[in-house]
């Protein structure tokens, strides 16, 4: 139903027209309680095998929303209530700012995949702030995704991201540094380990001074070297942070994609990047064991998508291009499902399964 709804009326319409009109419809639901509370009833997850606390939070189900969709954080209840266990809002950066030129966003149908290069179009870190401090009615674990504002120079940038963390860390059950977006020119180049330490040392320590102790995750790219995903792995070691999220968006083309007029630049995302994503949570893995929680995002389709990710070490999961294409029961679906999976597996929770097949 949904399918046919997506390429036979969505599809035809411009992707960022699209994308704004949901937000502006999940916005409206927002603020409906009894509406919102009726679809949180029937859609959140509830089975207590889905549980899952992860760096000191409750999160009531392991899939959650990736960084991305609510960019300004305006919607939160509803994407709550449309099943996801967590949504993680952004990326926000200190100061406002546009994005990119547009055409901005492109539909892959045939790949079941997106190219973006929004280039962190937000109202910036205050108004932000101010949306997170609203009542939302309902219970949902926010994480809150920052990244550089693109007119502040790289030297600065710790600076920017230190601003930025200090308006929304007290706000935050979670706190990710996003280093891995391709639309910020130059901010991938701050994944290297001599950049990454002072700027996570920094945030860190803003982090860990908010009452509740905001833990502080940090996002990496899938297009990394095995190498520099080690390195980076040791660094979240060292410094004690919370986790590693993996993966953002590749600027890569895999063979076989096709790639529409004006798709050839920015972050491809969805089926074509899930081996991708997974080889990238199985080194992180290897590297990190259980010291540090690993959140897995990229190409997650389905239950056994999920499944296969738990199972290799992922505690949480994300998605985003995924649901686009999967429709508005998407999340409430998968949870439903790996709560049965689990009790044929004879698991009581996901805690038990996940890194069963780590190496
Ligand atoms: C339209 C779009 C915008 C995105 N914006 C952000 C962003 O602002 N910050 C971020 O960290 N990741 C962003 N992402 C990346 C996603 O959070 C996710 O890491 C990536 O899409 C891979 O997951 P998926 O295959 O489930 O979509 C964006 C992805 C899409 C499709």
């Amino acid at each position: 139903m949904y399918r046919l709804l997506f390429t036979q009326v969505l599809a035809r319409f411009d992707a960022e027209a699209v994308h704004h009109l949901t937000v502006r419809a999940f916005r409206v639901l927002a603020l409906l309680p009894l509406l919102k509370g009726l679809i949180h009833r029937s859609m959140a997850p509830r089975d207590p095998a889905l549980r899952i606390k992860a760096f000191g939070v409750h999160f009531p189900g392991p899939l959650g929303l990736a960084a991305g969709f609510d960019k300004d954080a305006g919607c939160v209840p509803a994407l709550a209530a449309l099943g996801f266990g967590f949504v993680e809002v952004g990326t926000i950066t200190a100061h406002a700012q546009p994005g990119n030129a547009r055409p901005r966003l492109f539909r892959l149908v045939r790949d079941r995949a997106i190219v973006n290069r929004m280039g962190f179009n937000n109202a910036g870190a205050h108004a932000a702030a101010a949306r997170l401090r609203r009542p939302r009615g309902l219970p949902v674990v926010v994480g809150v995704n920052i990244g550089k504002t693109k007119v502040v120079p790289e030297s600065e940038a710790v600076a920017d991201y230190v601003t930025c963390a200090k308006e929304l860390a007290p706000l935050a059950d979670y706190l990710v540094v996003n280093v891995s977006s391709p639309n910020t020119p130059g901010l991938r180049d701050l994944q290297t380990a001599g950049k990454l330490r002072p700027l996570l040392t920094e945030v860190k320590q803003v982090a860990a001074a908010t009452t509740r102790r905001t833990p502080l995750l940090v996002k990496i790219a899938p297009d990394l070297a095995d190498d520099d995903i080690d390195a980076i792995a040791d660094l979240a070691v060292e410094l004690e942070l919370d986790g590693i999220i993996a993966t953002n968006t590749t600027i890569e083309r895999p063979p076989g994609v096709h790639v529409p007029p004006g798709a050839e630049t920015g972050g491809l995302s969805g089926r074509p990047l899930k081996d991708r994503s997974l080889r990238v949570l199985r080194r992180l893995r290897a590297r990190v064991g259980d010291r540090i929680t690993l959140v897995s995002v990229g190409g997650v389709e389905d239950v056994d998508d999920v499944w296969e990710r738990l199972l290799a070490g992922a505690s949480l999961v994300q998605g985003y291009t995924g649901w686009i294409y999967g429709g508005p029961f998407w999340a409430a679906r998968i949870h439903r499902r790996l709560a049965m999976r689990l009790r044929r597996h004879g698991a009581k929770s996901v805690q038990d399964v996940i890194g069963r097949t780590a190496a």
